[in-house]
């Protein structure tokens, strides 16, 4: 049943890197590193170096395809610290350019993690603050190494790989660590130096008493569950999946896993009367941020930019039929690299599945008493990724009426303190357990949505609702209006969402009428969503500021992907969207790429607590005028 690529050739210029390219590229670049390939030398991502547009447009199907993959790494030269290494590998000349990370580091690798945790447990002040605190079997321990962020104490040396690491005693290996939070303590940890270069130590408060186990067998009795569900398509799955190409009811696209940007979706058109429009270039997950707002300092620290600096998209689960996916389901696998250059393939990585959705649309004529009445279906396109404590899922879904929608999915363990009896600090972390409490948090996800709207001449309207004056043309004072403003430049274009004004952002092109004699468009419907509540100010504003606005609007340029720049490890801000946007550039009439950051501001629950139950947040994109009536009254009925 499930699609296998890694293995195969590829045939599109858009195919993700198989094994085999992976590995010839990795040994061309440890021949062109030569003695500085050392020990502790490790790969960090590969990503395709997807082709620029015009390029993608003329590649007719039987050439070969231009192949360029690109590495991140790290190799800790010696006399010289630097952010390590992003190399890129022309797979077709073997050509290998290579340029040092100046600013920032290369993201987080396994090996980092795993020596942040030796490095933490050897050491001795580490060991005797556990002891302190009554604490001796190390060997249960858990300890969860964060990013340092874009500021690792000043006793680390800039250049230097860092990272901050908090513990967490487990009963025993199957246990849930969560539950008991060793408060108060943190090790900084210098992975260049290889040592604990600082040790954080805020005092004692005893673990929290009760267990936060969730797996079945821990619990004092399981209900009656509901009867088996089964989901099945006799007659087959309605939808084709070729290599990485889908098609579905007029949806035509690519999809594939991207280390940084996770799901992508490709070149996403919609066949109408046998002709394929072009909706969106490329759809994906841009930068994420995980800011927590308590002034604890366990956690005032933290803001994780999950995306850049873990490489979300290499913590893809395999995903299990049955459990993650239900009904008729086509997987993708996804290859990634493992630090010594080998390939690392994630079976059923994507998974692909149609799921009824009630009712698409329905009347009842009370003359005729006649009733027509269709059924929703959408495609399902999804992915799932644990990150430390957290478990991400990105569901793309595409709907029979033209609607395109993300729904992100939050779930696994919220962060904790172990808090005294009576002094909880409610308003920054409530209380999920007996003295355990949860701080406040953000998940602010940023997505970036190039479209090519019937083409790349796009322009963005903001269009919001506005009450109209009582008067002589408003007598009753009941009238409200569209206000409907052209977004014209970048500046211009850094929006928030106003959901009193159901505010929301079209994007139209000029250069194509409906039979209305109107621009076809697509308009962007956020959620009810935050954006960033830390101080502009802030070193997290700084190093996210693309979370700053719930829209940014930017001219397409190939290189312009990722919202926090390139490197955000260890990077103190300031690249990516602020650096792009500074010239204030023309969005007009252009080739446009909309950023927009959705979320949700996390205030826990009890209810949270051992694991979470999914919470979602996400934003729809709907035609306006971009058909010419409702694209499904051609739907036949059931
Ligand atoms: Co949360």
């Amino acid at each position: 049943m499930a699609q296998t690529t890694a293995s195969n050739v590829p045939i599109h210029p858009l195919d993700p890197p198989s094994a085999a390219e992976v590995e010839r590229a990795t040994a061309l670049i440890k021949e062109t590193m030569g003695k500085s390939w050392g020990e502790r030398a490790g790969f960090c991502s590969v990503a395709l170096v997807e082709p620029a547009k015009a390029a993608l447009k003329s590649f007719a199907a039987g050439e070969s395809p231009g192949r360029q993959l690109r590495f991140l790494g790290y190799d800790y030269p010696v006399d010289d610290p630097d952010g390590g290494f992003d190399a890129t590998v022309d797979l077709t000349s073997g050509e290998v350019a290579m340029s040092r990370i100046a600013k920032g580091q290369a993201p987080i690798g396994g090996a980092d993690v795993f020596n942040a945790i030796r490095i933490a447990k050897q050491d001795s002040g580490w060991q005797a603050a556990m002891r302190r605190r009554g604490i001796e079997d190390f060997e249960h321990v858990q300890i969860d190494p964060w990013p340092a962020s874009g500021y690792p104490h000043p006793s680390i040396p800039r250049g230097h790989r860092a990272h901050r690491c908090i513990s967490f005693v487990r009963e025993d290996k199957t246990d849930n660590g969560y539950a008991r939070p060793v408060q108060g303590l943190i090790a900084h940890v210098d992975l260049t130096a290889g040592r604990v270069a600082h040790l954080e130590d805020h005092g004692d408060v005893p673990l929290p008493p009760e267990s936060g186990r969730y797996d079945a067998a821990s619990q004092p009795r399981l209900r009656e569950g509901p009867k088996p569900l089964s989901i099945t398509q006799p007659e087959g799955i309605s939808f084709t999946v070729d290599g990485n190409a889908v098609a579905w009811q007029n949806w035509e696209f690519r999809v594939s896993l991207h280390p940084i940007n996770g799901l992508v979706l490709h070149q996403l058109g919609y066949r109408d009367a046998g002709e394929l429009r072009p909706i969106l270039h490329r759809a994906a997950l841009s930068e994420m941020i995980v800011p927590y707002g308590d002034t604890d300092p366990m956690h005032r620290w933290k803001h994780v930019l999950d995306a850049g600096e873990a490489s979300i998209g290499n913590c893809a689960n395999s995903l299990m039929l049955g459990c993650d996916c239900l009904g008729e389901i086509r997987y993708l696998d996804h290859v990634a690299v493992k630090p010594d250059g080998t390939a690392r393939l994630v079976k059923n990585a994507i998974c692909i599945h149609e799921e009824d959705r009630g009712i698409l649309w329905k009347h009842h004529d009370g003359h005729s008493q006649t009733t027509e009445v269709r059924r929703s279906r959408r495609l399902v396109v999804s992915s799932f990724h644990t990150v430390g404590n957290y478990e991400y899922g990105f569901y793309w879904h595409l709907y029979l009426d033209g609607s395109i929608e993300m729904e992100v999915k939050l779930t696994g363990i919220v962060g904790v303190s172990a808090v005294l009896d009576g002094e909880e600090r409610a308003e920054f972390a409530p209380l999920v357990a007996p003295n355990l409490a949860s701080p406040v948090h953000q998940h602010l996800f940023c997505f970036r949505l190039d479209f090519d709207l019937d083409g790349e001449t796009n322009s963005v309207y903001e269009a919001e609702t506005e009450a109209v004056p009582a008067g002589e043309s408003n007598p009753d004072g009941t009238a409200f209006r569209i206000r409907s403003r052209l977004l014209a430049s970048e500046k211009q274009a850094m929006r928030n969402v106003d959901a009193a004004r159901s505010r929301c952002w079209k994007v139209v092109n000029p250069e194509r009428r409906n039979r209305l004699g109107n621009p076809v468009g697509y308009r962007l419907l956020p959620g009810a969503t935050p954006a960033l509540l830390a101080e502009a100010s802030s070193k997290v504003a700084a190093r996210a500021a693309f979370a700053r606005h719930n829209l940014w609007v930017t001219p397409y340029r190939p290189d312009e992907i990722c919202a926090a720049g390139d490197h955000p490890n260890l990077n103190p801000g300031g690249d990516g969207l602020p650096a792009w946007t500074t010239g204030d550039r023309s969005v007009e009439a252009t080739d446009i790429v909309l950023w927009h950051t959705v979320g949700s501001t996390h205030l826990p629950r009890p209810e949270d607590w051992p694991v979470m139950p999914v919470e979602t947040c996400g934003f729809l994109l709907q035609p306006v005028g971009f058909f010419d009536r409702n694209p499904a009254l051609d739907l036949p009925p059931h």
